[in-house]
């Protein structure tokens, strides 16, 4: 998901269009049913496209701070999902960042926002805290070492910091009026400090306290599937800056300006690579030695296969391809030189804007990398864009969008085959975004949204898969609306897949299951599969055969309508489908009486035909 509007600018013109030519379509049902007819023994293509999902990381996920937590992780797990994706975002960078703050040396500093506490300690090498450097509530600002007092400060900061601290191993300041008075009543005000310690100690501020329980409860309800981490915000301290980003001391609260900066400091990119090769470290090798040679140690011994390196680097560092791919190479070489895992398989670029054929022309170019480096597997995104939240018949304009994207996955596929065939892809951000869907007060989307987003997915996933893409994943597990009772800022409610009052799966949900569940991936065969229906405009099929013959079809209704169609002697078999009657609910079987079913609005139908031997 990225967060620029310049995408809802290119999108605009093409949507008004489509309402025109679309919506002047004749409503399904004139003619009667439409006729899916099978060639069951006309070979398509191999079925190799694996369903997926993304989990992006957000208060709502974590045990720590969400009632449904337990929920979530209980129906990842029950997906049995391959290459799911866990994404940790940047909008609550004290989930997203272990490092938040650079290393500074024997310096040590605190900085945070009224009511919050400053803790510092020198514990580590037994001493105790012996001189105050700085000490500032008001609106002084500065880096560590450079700190620098404002207009408004409170003149008794210093001693009031002297008293509470000097002499102590330890000591937590609160950045409160009650403390310090209030020097400018009405202005916002921040607590900044700088401490040495005696003995001298170097300070590094690496802090997992958000970021482990998450991944551990990712990690448990994945156990046994291949899976990509991506650990997509970088600190952004690692790039230059005029003045230190202030981030939230909540972390629940949301920061949509973290991913600033365009530069490294460290143009070789080393610091770069160290910090990705120390949370690596963390996660797989039960820590890691820091920036001053001191360890660290969590004990965790994890495993996984892919990791992904950034996300929609366009938009969160404006980086060019050129800039990104020495990235990717210093990341890689980082780990490595933490890890010593030369196993680990890395996915590049998570692209998010549309036909930049010169970034996969660049970066698929194995001249373009340093020796050793793998290209295993290319990730893009793409999100179908409402025009309005509440119309359940604009949602019908979200289908065409996906057409159109597939003719730009063509194009990307001829690159990636000229120039690195066994490089793979996951299509990793897959989904609907519904208008206005961060603002606060935007309107509740009818329920049959979900259907319509669902079937938008299923849709896709079974576009895509004549293209023989190798993932595609559903995004995203848990967003949510404004939340008052948990305070939480809207974060992409239209996105999700889980119900955010009750964790329960939607039809996005239920569909991704479905497919996930039935979709027997390099054993299905798709054969040849027509319709009655002129220019695809009411429903998609495709049907697949097993090896060992057990016949389904796959069938998506694409319209806010009911749609009647017939399967010539699916009669004796079984329908699984997803409409706005199973609800919240797994997929509602059918035994099937007839050749004709009727889909209502939005569904998404796998037929599975009578055994082979009693219906021809
Ligand atoms: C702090 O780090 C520097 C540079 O790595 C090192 O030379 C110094 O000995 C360290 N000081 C302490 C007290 O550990
Ligand atoms: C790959 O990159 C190298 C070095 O930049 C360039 O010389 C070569 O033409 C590129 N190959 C292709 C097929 O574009
Ligand atoms: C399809 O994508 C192209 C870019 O390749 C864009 O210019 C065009 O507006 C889009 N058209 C439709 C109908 O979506
Ligand atoms: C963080 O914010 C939440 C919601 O606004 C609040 O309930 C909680 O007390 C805050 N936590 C801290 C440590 O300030
Ligand atoms: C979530 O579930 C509750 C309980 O079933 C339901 O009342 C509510 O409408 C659902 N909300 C959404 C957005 O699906
Ligand atoms: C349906 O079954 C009949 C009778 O078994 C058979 O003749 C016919 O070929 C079948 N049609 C299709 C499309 O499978």
């Amino acid at each position: 998901m990225n967060i620029n509007k310049r995408w809802f600018v290119v999108f605009a013109p093409f949507l008004l269009l489509q309402s025109v030519s679309l919506l002047s379509v004749q409503k399904p049902g004139n003619d009667g049913p439409i006729a899916i007819k099978v060639s069951w023994s006309s070979h398509d293509y191999d079925l190799h496209t694996i369903p997926s999902l993304q989990l992006v990381t957000n208060p709502l996920v974590s045990r720590q701070f969400s009632p449904v937590s337990k929920q979530i992780f209980a129906n990842l797990k029950q997906l049995n999902a391959e290459y799911a994706r866990y994404a940790v975002w940047f909008p609550y960078p004290k989930l997203a960042v272990a490092e938040l703050n650079p290393p500074s040396g024997s310096l040590q500093c605190g900085n945070v926002g009224e009511d919050s506490v400053i803790h510092l300690s020198c514990e580590r090498n037994g001493g105790v805290i012996s001189q105050i450097d700085f000490a500032s509530f008001g609106t002084s600002a500065g880096a560590c070492g450079q700190m620098k007092q404002g207009a408004c400060h409170a003149t008794d900061s210093l001693s009031v910091v002297q008293r509470i601290c000097v002499g102590q191993k330890r000591c937590d300041i609160p950045a409160t009026d009650d403390i310090f008075g209030d020097p400018c009543v009405g202005t916002p005000k921040r607590l900044l400090v700088q401490i040495q310690c005696n003995p001298p100690q170097n300070n590094t501020y690496w802090d997992f306290t958000y970021i482990d329980p998450m991944l551990e409860d990712f990690l448990a309800a994945t156990d046994g599937h291949s899976r990509i981490i991506s650990f997509s915000t970088q600190p952004n301290w690692l790039f230059q800056l005029d003045t230190p980003h202030i981030y939230p001391d909540n972390a629940t609260h949301v920061d949509w300006s973290y991913p600033v900066g365009t530069k490294f400091v460290d143009d070789s990119m080393q610091a770069l690579g160290d910090y990705y090769g120390r949370l690596v470290a963390w996660y797989t090798r039960a820590g890691f030695i820091d920036e001053y040679g001191l360890k660290h140690n969590s004990g965790y011994l994890y495993n996984w296969d892919y990791t992904e390196i950034f996300n929609e680097i366009e938009g969160e560092h404006q980086m060019s391809i050129e800039y990104y791919t020495r990235a990717y190479d210093a990341v890689i070489q980082g780990i490595r030189r933490h890890t010593n895992n030369y196993d680990m398989k890395y996915v590049g670029m998570a692209l998010a804007a549309h036909n930049e054929f010169s970034y996969y022309k660049y970066f698929l170019n194995h001249s373009n990398h340093a020796p050793d480096i793998p290209i295993d597997m290319i990730s893009y995104h793409f999100y179908a864009i409402g025009t309005s939240r509440v119309d359940p018949l604009s949602y019908e304009l979200l289908f065409p969008q996906l057409d159109n994207f597939t003719v730009e996955v063509e194009q990307i596929e001829q690159i990636r085959k000229n120039l690195s065939p066994q490089t793979r892809t996951t299509i990793d951000e897959l989904g609907v975004i519904l208008p206005d869907d961060n603002n606060p007060s935007a309107p509740l989307f009818p329920l049959i949204y979900w259907n319509a987003a669902a079937a938008l997915y299923a849709y896709s996933w079974g576009k895509l898969s004549r293209q023989g893409i190798d993932v595609v994943g559903h995004s995203q597990l848990v967003g949510y609306p404004h939340l008052p009772d948990l305070q939480l800022e809207p974060q992409y409610p239209s996105v999700a897949l889980l119900n955010w009052t009750t964790g329960e799966g939607t039809a996005k949900y239920w569909t991704s299951k479905l497919l996930i569940d039935t979709a027997d991936i390099d054993n299905d065969q798709a054969v040849v599969t027509q319709t009655t229906d002129v220019g695809d405009r009411n429903i998609f099929s495709q049907a697949f055969v097993r090896k060992d013959l057990r016949r389904w079809v796959l069938i998506v209704n694409k319209r806010y309508a009911n749609v009647d169609v017939t399967i010539a002697n699916c009669t004796g078999g079984q329908m699984q489908i997803i409409n706005e009657a199973s609800g919240f609910g797994p997929p509602t079987l059918v035994a099937l009486t007839s050749d004709q079913i009727t889909l209502s609005a939005f569904a998404v139908a796998v037929v599975h035909m009578p055994p082979a031997d009693k219906s021809s």
